[in-house]
C-alpha cells in the first residue's frame, strides 16, 4: 500500500457505548505515530456525501465517558450500490485518506470488504455493537455496558415484582443473538431465559413457573431475547397469564435504553486497546480484518469469517442459569 499518512474513521450501524472511546484511541494512537485522522460522519453516508472533517487531540477530549458516537451513525442504502461506493471513493481520495477504520457490526464490515476489493483502500474493523454476536472477539464494544444496563433495570423491576407478587417478562435486545439475555439473566437471577439459539418449549417454562409456585415463590423474572422463536415477550405473556392468573403478569420491553449510557470501565478499556491495535495493524500492513480480543490476545479475523460465522453463545452458561434458578 502507499505510505500511510492519513486514516479515516467512522462509526456505523447501531451505536454502542464505547464507540467514542474507540474513536479517541484511534485518533491519539495515530497522532502519536505522526498520522492524520479524518472523522467520517454518519457512517457510510459521510463517505458518499462528503461529511468528512479532520479530527485532532481536542476533538476527542472528554469523550471517553460518553455513550453514543460523536461521529454519529446511520444506515446508507446508497453504499449498497456501486455508484454510491464510487462516489465514496472519490471523496476518500479527495481527502487523501489512505486507509479506513470502521467501527460497527457485520453489516458495516460487509460494506467495508466490498469497498476494499473494488477500490483497494485498506480497511480494518472494530467490533462495535451491544449484541456481542461477532465471530473473532470474546466481547464487542458496548456489550458489557448493555448487560449492566439490563441488570440494573431488572434489579428495579424485582423490587416491584417482590412487593406485588408479580411475574415480570422482560424483553431484551440482541437482534438474533441471545448474549445480552443470557448474561443479564444470570446476573439478575432470572427464573428462565429464552434465547433465539435454542428452541423455546413453552411447556418447560410453564413447568418451571409451576414449580416456583409449588415452592411458594411469589414473584419471578423471565427474560425473553428479541429474536426468540416464540415471538417475543407479549406472546409469552399471553400464554403465561392464561395459565397463571394468580400472578399479575407484566411485560417490560427495555428497547433502546440498552444502547445508550456512559460505557462501563470494561468497555472503555476494550475500546481503547482495540482502537490502538487497529492503528498499529494498519501501520503493519494489515487489512480486510476485524480486530478483536480472544482469550485476552489481539486477533485479526478476516472480514469473510466475521461476516459468515455468527459467534455462538456459551451453552454451559445456559445450564448454569437453569440450575441456579431452581
Ligand atoms: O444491533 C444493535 C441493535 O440494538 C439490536 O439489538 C436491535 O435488534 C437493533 O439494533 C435495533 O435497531 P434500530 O435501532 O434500527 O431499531
Amino acid at each position: 500500500m502507499a505510505e500511510l499518512k492519513k486514516i479515516g474513521v467512522l462509526t456505523s450501524g447501531g451505536d454502542s457505548p464505547g464507540m467514542n472511546a474507540a474513536v479517541r484511541a484511534v485518533v491519539k494512537t495515530a497522532l502519536y505515530h505522526d498520522l492524520k485522522v479524518d472523522g467520517i460522519y454518519r457512517g457510510y453516508n459521510g463517505m458518499v456525501n462528503d461529511m468528512i472533517e479532520p479530527l485532532d487531540k481536542h476533538s476527542v477530549q472528554n469523550i471517553i465517558a460518553l455513550g453514543g458516537t460523536i461521529l454519529k451513525s446511520a444506515r446508507c442504502p446508497e453504499f449498497r450500490t456501486y455508484e454510491g461506493r464510487k462516489q465514496a471513493f472519490d471523496n476518500v481520495k479527495r481527502h487523501n485518506i489512505d486507509a479506513l477504520i470502521l467501527i460497527g457490526g457485520d453489516g458495516t464490515f460487509a460494506g467495508g470488504k466490498v469497498f476494499m476489493e473494488e477500490f483497494g483502500v485498506p480497511v480494518l474493523g472494530l467490533p462495535g455493537t451491544i449484541d456481542n454476536d461477532l465471530y473473532g472477539t470474546d466481547y464487542t464494544i458496548g456489550y458489557d455496558t448493555a448487560v449492566n444496563t439490563v441488570v440494573s433495570a431488572i434489579d428495579k423491576l424485582r423490587d416491584t415484582a417482590h412487593s406485588h407478587d408479580r411475574l415480570f417478562i422482560v424483553e431484551v435486545m440482541g437482534r438474533d443473538a441471545g448474549f445480552i439475555a443470557l448474561r443479564s439473566g444470570i446476573a439478575s437471577g432470572a427464573k428462565k431465559i429464552l434465547v433465539p439459539e435454542t428452541k423455546t418449549h413453552i411447556k418447560e417454562l410453564m413447568d418451571r413457573l409451576q414449580q416456583g409456585i409449588s415452592d411458594k415463590e411469589t414473584s419471578a423474572i423471565v427474560i425473553v431475547s428479541e429474536g426468540d422463536d416464540f415471538g417475543g415477550a407479549m406472546e409469552v405473556k399471553k400464554v403465561v397469564s392464561e395459565k397463571f392468573p394468580e400472578y399479575g403478569v407484566r411485560v417490560t420491553i427495555l428497547g433502546h435504553l440498552q444502547r445508550g449510557g456512559s460505557p462501563s470501565a470494561y468497555d472503555r478499556i476494550l475500546a481503547s486497546g482495540l482502537g490502538y491495535q487497529a492503528v498499529l495493524g494498519l501501520l503493519d500492513g494489515k487489512k480486510g480484518a476485524m480486530v478483536g480480543s480472544v482469550n485476552r490476545k489481539i486477533v485479526f479475523t478476516p472480514f469473510d469469517k466475521t461476516i459468515k460465522h455468527h459467534d455462538k453463545i456459551n451453552l454451559e452458561l445456559k445450564n448454569i442459569a437453569e440450575i441456579l434458578s431452581l
